[in-house]
């Protein structure tokens, strides 16, 4: 079984007051959810418009560029 989530945010939800703060991932990579673990940093050079779609695992296997034909997504390096 496989799930695809659309995630836009590139950072995490912070949760105030607390002793400390406390992040809650946004971005949907964190390998230890609910809470940012700085996975997000992989979000950084994401462009507007490519929609990104990652495996179990958190590693791309594709991404599908604004210019590209609609069924034709590509393979992530
Ligand atoms: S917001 Fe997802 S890992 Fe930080």
């Amino acid at each position: 079984m496989a799930r695809m989530v659309r995630h836009d945010a590139t950072g995490p939800h912070r949760i105030d007051p607390q002793e400390k703060p406390v992040f809650i991932c946004a971005c949907g990579l964190s390998k230890n959810l609910p809470y940012c673990d700085g996975s997000h940093s992989r979000c950084k050079d994401e462009q507007a418009g490519t929609l990104y779609i990652f495996d179990a695992a958190r590693e791309t296997v594709v991404d599908q560029k604004p210019d590209s034909p609609p069924n034709a997504p590509r393979v992530a390096d």
